[in-house]
């Protein structure tokens, strides 16, 4: 029997997955991964069971999702078309490669995936899977199918009695880790139509959040949150905090028209609490502590970063290379950045390192300055040499 690995979420596209694998004669092998959102090992064993699959492997690769891809992406401050923290896609290459190592493992010479193929799911999966073993075989049901809508897959559903749970499932798409959730379909598809706030599972709407603004400190080493208020938290805890934090005061909402690896362009609506607030904590400390040059070469690393997670390159040559440098921008990112949260902003109320490159005794107005003035002369004569037309 041909054996097949598939990424398995026990949602509705995965489910019929399994059940659509195994009438064209498969032996199917799950696999599921917690990343950071709701998770349950021993719901997805029994649903796993009750379709007939006989094993199934659930890892929880929080630890690794935060330490080797979200860490990476906050060092980068890679954020895509200025509005998506990049959630979905930082965990397509993790799913990827775990899929890859168990069909390796097994013996298997093919995995599979329920990304539609419109998406840029189906991309970054195929595309690590590819770059990791170029060997392995490829299945995703959903691009060859004959259940073009989500109406269809729901009806098939039904007719081979697969167990559906929620009714949300039924009108958005969501998908969901600890850095952030990203929600389209539905009135969404219009783009004169606001987010429906049913919407929204992380984060409270404006008029429910408190009247009284909360402040957060987190201190960084070398780029990385180490601290939160003063107490030592590694870094999942400390996102986990964040999300808690920043929905209670309306954090992290974003709704973007983006442009898709594959050419179109959609609508989709994110929240990412803990991701905003760390991006702009380790921005601001960035602001302190980096040269001129190097904080503006960044800016261009840091697009190019966000474009190739996006696309699902990481393990791209180019998105290692890129690492290396931010990596080693991160040496001195090392202080304390304390936040004001209110009503949906984040407001920057104290910038500390020791590694500060602001002085104040040459950016100060008062007594104490010791900007030398004169030179400031010579240095404009010559400085505005090449715009000079006379
Ligand atoms: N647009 C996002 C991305 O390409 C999220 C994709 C998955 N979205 C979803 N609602 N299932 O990374």
């Amino acid at each position: 029997m041909k054996k097949v690995v598939l990424a398995y979420s026990g949602g509705l596209d995965t489910s019929c997955c399994v059940q659509w694998l195994q009438d064209k004669g498969f032996e199917v092998i799950c696999f599921s991964a917690n990343l950071g959102s709701e998770f349950s090992p021993a719901q997805l064993k029994k649903k796993a069971k009750a379709s007939g699959i006989k094993k199934i492997y659930v890892e929880d690769l929080q630890k690794e999702f935060a330490d080797d891809y979200i860490l990476p992406a906050l060092k980068a401050n890679a954020v895509y078309e200025s509005k998506y923290v990049l959630s979905t896609a930082l965990g397509r290459p993790l799913i990827a490669k775990y899929l890859v190592d168990i069909a390796h493992k097994e013996k298997a010479s093919y995995v599979a995936h329920g990304c539609t193929g419109k998406g840029n799911d189906q991309v970054r999966i195929d595309t690590t899977v590819k770059i990791l073993d170029p060997k392995l075989k490829i299945i995703a049901p959903l691009r060859v199918w004959e259940l073009t809508s989500r109406e269809s897959e729901i009806a098939y559903a039904k007719q081979k009695k697969i167990a559906i749970s929620t009714t949300r499932e039924k009108i958005y798409s969501i998908d969901q880790n600890m850095w952030g959730i990203s929600i389209e379909g539905g009135m969404m598809e219009d783009l004169t139509n606001a987010p429906d706030e049913s919407a929204y599972v992380l984060t409270k709407s404006i008029d429910k959040t408190p009247n009284r603004a909360e402040y957060v400190e987190i201190e960084f080493n070398k780029g990385a949150p180490v601290k939160i208020n003063g107490k030592k938290k590694n870094f999942l805890e400390i996102i986990e905090i964040l999300n808690k934090l920043g929905g209670k005061h309306g954090i992290g909402r974003t709704d973007l028209v983006e442009d898709r690896t594959v050419g179109i362009k959609s609508r989709e609506i994110y929240e990412a609490p803990a991701a905003w607030i760390l991006h702009r904590a380790h921005q601001e400390l960035e602001s302190v502590v980096l040269d001129k040059d190097t904080l503006s070469f960044k800016e261009t690393v840091s697009q190019r970063y966000s474009q190739l997670a996006y696309q699902g390159l990481w393990f791209s040559r180019l998105r290692r290379s890129l690492n290396a440098f931010v990596e080693l921008t991160q040496q001195k990112v090392t202080g304390s950045i304390k936040l004001k949260l209110y009503k949906g902003s984040i407001t920057v109320a104290s910038r500390k390192s020791k590694y500060s490159l602001y002085k104040k005794e040459l950016a100060t107005y008062g007594e104490d300055d010791q900007f030398d003035r004169e030179d400031a002369k010579g240095f404009i004569e010559i400085f505005s040499l090449p715009y000079r037309e006379k």
